[in-house]
């Protein structure tokens, strides 16, 4: 049975101090309720360690929201997949249309990573989505295979099943635009029959997929009830305790 998912990415926000006040609040928030999904929340790299140590990590896992292509060595400033493990971090976001846009992240980095946070016993959540005009062009379908072909689509099956996929549509990423009920669904089900047809009917019904780009408290339920929507990433909103409880509680 594939797991429903809420998963944060905070972004480049907050500060040590306002992190930690932010996990600690949703760590007490969600202390007595019986959780329907696993919660994730993806701090910045310096926020892990403390993160890790200040929350029950049992209800909330924590995830970094990128790792370097390389082992280890002389690669200034950049923080490893073993490193981001040692946190006790679970998670790592890999592909994220921003680190792809702003980073010049190509598929070929993304093989590198997505090795990596398997071999140090992290889970992947992969992100693919098109740009509007992509979809504009109705193109988002070949776009998002062609994403998926080019890297987590060259794992082996035992790899593969490890990975958690979020599809977020880069014109629906903090813009207000959530892509419509329709829209989300029907791509999580093309991805999923694309995973069937590359790795089996069973393989894609136990893969968790997750809708991104302007999830909230008001849209979620209807997002969450989809057959193929297992949950979603979520970005401004995570910020707020309130906001992100209220879509795990979608759930
Ligand atoms: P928003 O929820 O702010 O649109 O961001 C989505 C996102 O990029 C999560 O990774």
């Amino acid at each position: 049975m594939r797991k429903n998912i809420v998963a944060g990415n905070w972004k480049m926000n907050k500060t040590l101090q306002e992190g930690l006040t932010l996990a600690i609040e949703l760590n007490d928030a969600l202390a007595t309720e019986k959780l329907n999904c696993k919660v994730v929340i993806g701090t910045p790299f310096i926020h892990l360690a403390s993160v890790t140590k200040a929350i029950d990590t049992k209800k909330i896992a924590v995830s970094a929201q990128n790792c370097s292509d390389k082992e280890s060595g002389a690669f200034t400033g950049e923080i490893s997949a073993a490193m981001v493990k040692s946190t006790g971090a679970e998670y790592v976001i890999l592909g994220h249309s921003e680190r792809r846009e702003y980073y010049g992240e190509t598929s070929e980095v993304l093989n590198r990573k997505v090795a990596l946070a398997l071999a140090n016993g992290l889970t992947p959540i992969y992100c693919c989505g098109e740009a509007l005009e992509v979809r504009n062009s109705n193109g988002q379908n070949d776009f998002v295979k062609n994403q998926l072909d080019e890297t987590i689509f060259n794992l082996s099956v035992d790899d593969f099943k490890k990975l958690v996929i979020a599809y977020e549509p880069i014109w629906a990423i903090g813009t207000g635009v959530t892509a419509s009920t329709e829209q989300a669904q029907e791509m999580l089900s093309f991805i999923r029959s694309i995973i069937a047809n590359k790795f089996g009917n069973d393989v894609a019904e136990n893969t968790s997929i997750l809708y991104g780009g302007s999830c909230n408290a008001k849209n979620a339920s209807e997002l969450f009830a989809q057959p193929d929507i297992d949950g979603g990433l979520i970005g401004g909103a995570s910020l707020k305790v309130a906001d992100f409880k209220a879509i795990i509680d979608a759930f």
